[in-house]
């Protein structure tokens, strides 16, 4: 399975930063064969990207959208709008929108609904706080986030999906998950797909790992076997230091 290195930008770098970024690394791109190459930009650089990144292998993702089409929604952005852009993957229940805006499971489950009917790839995002850790819900809480999304789901329309585990206490804290938990959680993740979607869907879905990821470590979570790439945030930020985290990425998987 192809591995996916995605760069969540968050609300970081206006539209002419993003063109300059994007035609840095795209001048990168042939050393990034075998990975899937991700931007996610803020909406209001889409467009930026999407003529910089032209014809390029580097593929376009958005951060968050709304489950309705059109409407009196101030200050959202649906599907069709993200489309326009050529945009593929859309990450959906991100942690920061979770606990920063208050999205719930019944929202991250519409949103995502709405994301497969239009064909976007949702990256679907779990993980716990560290408060949960502590009190030892860790699985739990994963649990409830998965069901949330995708009890009673048809397993046919899920075949984009991608998921996330991203331990709220590891992003942005330069402390990432030990190997041995975020195996652990890629590992529940997957047997959660298999009882309640099936051994196929299971086996093709793609687990990222995402929390304070960078060059000098994305190696130990992309060579785990259930592990098939990373969210980036911050260390996406610079063309030089995702550059370096894909070749490490690569590299690991390589060897
Ligand atoms: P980080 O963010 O790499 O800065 O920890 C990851 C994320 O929130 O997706």
């Amino acid at each position: 399975m192809k591995q996916i290195i995605a760069a969540n930008w968050k609300m970081h770098k206006t539209a002419v930063e993003t063109t300059e970024y994007c035609r840095a690394i795209r001048q990168m791109e042939a050393d990034f064969e075998g990975v899937e190459v991700l931007i996610c930009p803020p909406f209001t650089a889409l467009s930026a990207a999407a003529i910089a990144l032209e014809a390029s292998s580097i593929k376009l993702g958005a951060q968050n959208m709304h489950w309705e089409s059109q409407g009196a929604r101030t200050g959202e952005v649906s599907a069709n709008m993200l489309l326009e852009f050529g945009v593929e993957y859309v990450i959906i229940g991100h942690s920061e929108r979770r606990h920063l805006m208050g999205e719930d499971d019944s929202q991250v489950r519409r949103k995502l609904e709405a994301a497969l009917d239009n064909g976007l790839k949702p990256v679907l995002c779990v993980g716990e706080t560290e408060a949960e850790r502590e009190q030892g819900i860790t699985k739990k809480v994963i649990e409830k986030q998965l069901s949330g999304a995708l009890e009673d789901q048809d397993p046919h329309k899920l075949s984009g999906l991608v998921l996330a585990y991203e331990p709220v206490w590891a992003i942005g804290t330069g402390k990432a998950a030990s190997v041995e938990d975020a195996q652990e959680a890629a590992v529940l993740i997957r047997s959660y797909l298999k009882d309640k979607l099936g051994a196929k869907l299971a086996e093709s879905t793609r687990i990222l790992y995402g929390g304070s990821v960078k060059a000098e470590n994305i190696g130990s979570f992309t060579v785990l076997p259930s592990v098939h790439g990373a969210l980036v945030g911050g260390a996406s930020l610079e063309v030089e230091s995702f550059s370096s985290l894909i070749q490490a990425a690569r590299k690991a998987v390589i060897t």
